[in-house]
């Protein structure tokens, strides 16, 4: 069975005078158990929308979201949310934010190794009583990550967690998630703008329309893990999605 299902999916919402416009129309994908799938689409086309209606945040006006066959209601701690815009809590550390949820949800005997596990795999070391401030953005990132991870989600829900990065962070991110994804098999929805970070992380790219968001295509990426970025494979797929993202939309915006 399909770990995730997005069925018949259509979201409305209400512009400044009140109308109700459609953002999101006709959303038919579903996700398997360690699937890492990317969303690539522009600006405003409702990526941010559709996160918030899969971790259950939002209700669709029509069709349904489901997870292991059960329409989510609400949000869960088996689906992580990495936002888009950076969501430390400023007052605790960069440990005391890795284990926020930990702690919410099995008090102060929380398992303080798993938390020191990922302070290792996400290069955090020497900074665990630094606060989200002191610390470059890259960082903070792969904290809010930690902070998901953790938890052991079964789907990790990740909105543009590059976006705001220079393009060296940006690629140390993508090679820190990938390291996650491999070690922990977990789903991941990839939104982004990036083409060159779909092709690297992804096996399914879904591309959408501007708004009203709609699937133009699902794109199949099996070329094998790791990948290499200068591959003619590599290239060519890029070129391919490239292609299919012509509609105005500017691939080099995000660079
Ligand atoms: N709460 C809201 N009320 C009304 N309109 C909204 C609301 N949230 C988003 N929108 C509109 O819905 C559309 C989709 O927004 P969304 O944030 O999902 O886009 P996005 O694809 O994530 O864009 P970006 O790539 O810039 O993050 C936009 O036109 C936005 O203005
Ligand atoms: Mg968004």
């Amino acid at each position: 069975m399909d770990l995730l299902e997005v069925k018949d999916v259509k979201r409305q919402l209400l512009d400044n005078d009140g109308q109700k416009i459609d953002i999101l129309e006709n959303i038919n994908f579903s996700v398997e158990p360690g699937e890492f799938v990317s969303i690539i689409g522009p600006s405003g086309c409702g990526k941010t929308t559709l996160l918030r209606l899969i971790s259950g945040l939002d209700k669709p006006e029509q069709g349904s979201v489901s997870v292991n066959g059960e329409v989510v209601k609400k949000p869960d701690v088996s689906r992580g949310y990495v936002f888009q815009h950076a969501s430390l809590y400023p007052w605790e550390t960069i440990e005391g934010n890795i284990s926020s949820g930990l702690k919410a949800v099995y008090g102060r005997n929380y398992d303080h190794e798993l938390v020191n596990h990922y302070i290792d795999l996400m290069g955090l070391q020497g900074f665990e009583k630094s606060f989200p401030h002191q610390v470059s953005g890259g960082m903070a990132q792969r904290a809010a990550l930690a902070r998901s991870i953790i938890m052991n989600p079964e789907v990790l829900l990740l909105d543009e967690p590059m976006g705001a990065l220079d393009a060296f962070t940006r690629a140390d991110v993508q090679n820190v998630i990938y390291r996650v994804w491999q070690k922990t098999k977990t789903a991941m929805i990839l939104v982004t703008h990036d083409i060159d970070e779909a092709v690297y992380l992804s096996q399914k790219i879904i591309v959408m329309t501007p708004r009203p968001g709609k699937i133009k295509d699902v794109v199949i990426n099996d070329l094998p893990f790791p990948r290499q970025r200068d591959s003619d494979a590599f290239l060519k797929m890029r070129q391919n999605l490239q292609e299919k993202l012509k509609f105005g939309f500017n691939t080099e915006s995000s660079k």
